[in-house]
């Protein structure tokens, strides 16, 4: 028989409500870790006091916050970060509502195991307001992108994405919750897949094997 593969580890950081975190430890939870393929071994934050970080606490995992303002220079802040992430030693690192940008050091430790989720279809609106950017463009179609993270803003390889109709009523936070629906599955499909079968990075096509 062949030998099982260890279960990946995953540390996953939130800035806010964590629902796909959420959809993250309820899979795991009733897949299994084996039959899922990874496991989320800690929960990191920039900021406390976050619904993402109680959600962690009730699963009973490690949670860690590394605030900007707690450190000298950003690139301080970036190390120490990185340094926080390391110590769970994960295979990937997931950014399920990370609003900040990492810097140089976490991209030395972590690049191409670095996967983030983003409330539109990539290219197109990257950054902090993606759905309140296709709103206001007057877009027919909005989504969202798993994609690795590079060095620029939302503009590494694309692995998957999700696509949802913008309706004439809606506002933002109505379109942002449709994306969120179609997000949480497809991250945790991503994750899975990325984590069980293996994948590789060619210039800007992510091949999962
Ligand atoms: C998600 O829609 C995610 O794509 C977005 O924050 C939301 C987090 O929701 N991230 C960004 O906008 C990053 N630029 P959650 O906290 O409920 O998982």
């Amino acid at each position: 028989m062949a030998e099982s593969q260890a279960a990946k580890r995953l540390v996953v950081l939130v800035s806010g409500s964590g629902t796909n975190l959420q959809a993250l430890l309820d899979t795991v939870a009733a897949t299994g870790t084996e039959a899922y393929g990874a496991e989320i071994v800690a929960v990191g934050a920039d900021r406390d006091g976050i619904e993402g970080l109680a959600r962690a606490e009730r699963a009973g995992l490690p949670t860690f916050v590394c605030r900007v303002k707690d450190h000298g220079t950003r690139a301080e802040w970036d190390a120490a970060l990185a340094g926080a992430v390391a110590a769970y030693e994960p295979d990937l690192v997931v950014s399920a509502g990370f609003m900040k940008i990492v810097g140089k050091e976490f991209l030395a430790l972590f690049g191409g195991r670095f996967v983030n989720t983003h409330p539109a279809l990539l290219p197109s609106f990257p950054g902090a307001h993606g759905v309140r950017d296709a709103l206001a463009y007057g877009a027919r179609v909005t989504g969202c992108t798993v994609h690795f993270v590079d060095d620029g803003v939302d503009t590494g390889p694309i692995i998957a994405q999700g696509v949802v109709e913008i309706r004439d009523e809606d506002d933002e936070s109505a379109l942002h919750e449709r994306i969120k629906e179609v997000e949480r599955r497809l991250l945790v499909d991503v994750v899975g897949r990325l984590a069980r079968n293996g994948y590789r990075i060619e210039g800007r096509k992510v091949v999962i094997q």
